[in-house]
């Protein structure tokens, strides 16, 4: 028997999280597809929520289920976000942004109460960076420079492609994923990642998050907190 390990650990958490009346923030990706279902279904059951999209394809397929999806300008703040993640440690430091929507997400993040991080097991890791490159969004304007500057912190940035074509952003922007040899100190990197002009925001999630879900090959689900 197969066990979808993304979906039983999406339902958990919407089901431990989300209650009536909350402001629920939505991530993005093949895990949160589950959550955003899941919501679905407690608004065709009755349940009173709002909810703000991290991208306009969560947008889109909330809005094919029903769900009030509002701009984050609207409501103040968030009661709780429910997003995947590429990479999550036990101390729950996150990479994201494999799924391209980096920016929104650490925003709608930054305005949660709760960040919920639903995964999963080959997501967990011991520390970060030594599994998945970093995707850092930068301006389109000037992007080689800013390659430059962030190859300076010591990894390879490849410009994300899609088809032919550079992948751009639901802000239109440029990803680079770069490839480090592990992360050593994520909150140092972070801090020069943000001097370098041109960049808008990177993958590192550290400190936002108050809990995980983590789906395992024998149908159990772990919360890690
Ligand atoms: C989207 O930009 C990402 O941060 C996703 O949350 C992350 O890539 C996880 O996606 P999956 O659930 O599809 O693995």
């Amino acid at each position: 028997m197969s066990v979808n390990m993304k979906k039983a650990a999406a339902e958990r958490a919407v089901d431990e999280y989300v209650k009536d009346g909350m402001k629920v923030g939505l991530g993005t990706g093949s895990t949160a597809f589950y959550a955003i279902h899941r919501v679905g279904e407690l608004v065709a059951n009755g349940m009173d929520l709002t909810c703000v999209a991290t991208s306009e394809e969560t947008e889109r397929i909330a809005g094919d289920l029903g769900i009030k999806v509002v701009d984050l300008s609207e409501v103040n703040n968030l009661d709780v976000t429910i997003d995947g993640a590429d990479e999550v440690t036990m101390q729950l430091q996150l990479i994201k942004g494999l799924g391209g929507a980096l920016v929104r997400e650490k925003i709608v993040a930054a305005a949660s109460l709760d960040q919920i991080i639903i995964a999963d097991e080959s997501k967990l890791v011991e520390s970060l960076g030594k599994v998945c490159p970093l995707p850092v969004e930068v301006m389109i304007f000037g992007h080689e420079k800013a390659k430059r500057m962030i190859e300076r912190q010591g990894c390879k940035a490849v410009l994300r492609m899609k088809g032919d074509e550079p992948f751009v952003t639901d802000n239109g922007n440029y990803i680079y994923d770069c490839k480090f040899d592990g992360i050593e100190n994520p909150y140092f990197l972070e801090s020069r990642l943000d001097t370098i002009p041109g960049v808008v925001e990177n993958g590192l999630f550290l400190n936002m998050t108050t809990a995980a879900f983590v789906g395992r090959s024998d149908g159990t689900v772990k919360k890690i907190c």
